[in-house]
């Protein structure tokens, strides 16, 4: 089964170009081997990043979102998870295929994570400056009192107002927002090249949510890092991110730069979740969302596996799968860096 079309032009430049990326995931699969069967939960993502950039990865609960990112930091539970096929290069060099003391070399270091829910990621019982120097003095090989000075001054690039007196703190002690920002300093600490932040701020309140969000895209700029934001939520994107990639079912079913997506869509399932985000000047009236439920795993739709929900959806979506296709103005004149995995597509951008 071809899911790459050989004509698209994403994913971007191979590695061997001038501009190698940070990231390039390049058909990656992975499935679960469960008492009920295979779940197929990544069907073939190709992705890439480079430094100072942002791509976010969008798609429903289930979409395959945190198992693509899990594979990439080697988390994965192993089994019943399994990589049958593809290639996770960072810096031009395979990951999967390296030793396991290499992959430690880069995993944590030169890629951290940030997961949504920080009070069951931090210690309860140890400080937050405890933990946050935990970092300097196990990688670093720095003094108790040298951690502590790191702990305090990555606590202040954080803004984390007076930390220096909250630096003996315990992780209670934090708002959930603080307790986020904590997190984030303890993946910044030893200045990685990528971090892969997991729904970040889904757990936090809305104005919270922005102030987080706004704080990881200074830094990212300050760092020059890659910075993979994963998140079921288109709106809290459209400020950071400098690209999206949409996922259905263990598959990208989409790719643009981030400010034309908003715009026009090229896929109905972008389509239907553009048209759920809530919007400020149309209170009160009801939100449109997307009808049925994301598919099983077990037993993925033949065809575009999004058709039993697609109001677009014709016979041939029934059979072929759709591969990802070049999106381009109706003149034929280029659209960089965009794609859509639909039959349709055509009616769905210009139409
Ligand atoms: N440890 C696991 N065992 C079995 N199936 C799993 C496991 N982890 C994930 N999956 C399957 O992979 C699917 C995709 O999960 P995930 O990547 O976490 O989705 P999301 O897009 O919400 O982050 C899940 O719906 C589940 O069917
Ligand atoms: S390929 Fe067909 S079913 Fe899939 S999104 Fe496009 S129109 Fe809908
Ligand atoms: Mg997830």
């Amino acid at each position: 089964m071809t899911i790459i079309d050989k004509n698209a032009d994403v994913p971007a430049p191979r590695t061997g170009d001038a501009a190698t990326p940070l990231l390039e995931v390049r058909d990656l699969h992975v499935e679960f081997h469960t008492r009920d069967g295979v779940a197929k939960a990544v069907n073939g993502v190709n992705y890439t990043v480079s430094a100072g950039e942002t791509l976010a990865v969008l798609g429903e609960s289930g979409s395959g979102k945190s198992v693509t990112a899990q594979a990439i930091m080697g988390i994965l539970d192993m089994p019943p998870g399994k990589i049958p096929h593809g290639e996770i290069l960072f810096q031009g060099r395979d990951m999967l295929k390296m030793s396991n003391e290499e992959r430690r070399k880069i995993r944590g270091r030169k890629i951290a994570m940030i997961f949504q829910d920080a009070l069951s990621s931090l210690n309860p019982v140890l400080t937050v400056g405890y933990q946050l120097g935990e970092m300097f003095r196990v990688h670093q090989g720095l003094s108790k009192k040298e951690a502590k000075a790191k702990a305090i001054e990555m606590m202040d690039r954080v803004r984390i107002p007076a930390a220096r007196e909250r630096v003996n703190d315990y992780p209670h002690q934090f708002s959930g927002g603080m307790r986020q920002r904590i997190m984030i300093a303890m993946a910044l600490a030893l200045e990685p090249e990528l971090i892969i932040a997991d729904e970040p701020t889904t757990a936090l309140d809305v104005t919270v949510q922005a102030q987080v969000m706004d704080l990881l895209a200074d830094l990212q700029r300050e760092y020059n890092m890659g910075l993979i934001l994963i998140t079921h939520d288109l709106g809290v994107v459209a400020d950071v991110a400098d690209k999206i990639a949409v996922m259905y079912a263990g598959r990208i079913v989409e790719t643009a730069p981030v400010h034309e997506i908003y715009k026009r869509p090229a896929h109905p399932y972008t389509k239907g979740l553009l048209e759920s985000i809530p919007r400020l000047d149309q209170k009160g009236q009801e939100l449109y969302a997307i009808k049925g439920l994301p598919p099983n795993l077990l037993r993925i739709p033949t065809g575009c596996a999004f058709n039993p929900r697609c109001e677009m959806a014709q016979d041939i979506c029934r059979t072929e799968v759709p591969t990802l296709h070049r999106v381009t103005e109706q003149d034929g004149s280029e659209l960089p860096g965009r794609g859509s995995a639909c039959h349709f597509w055509k009616e769905t951008i210009h139409g």
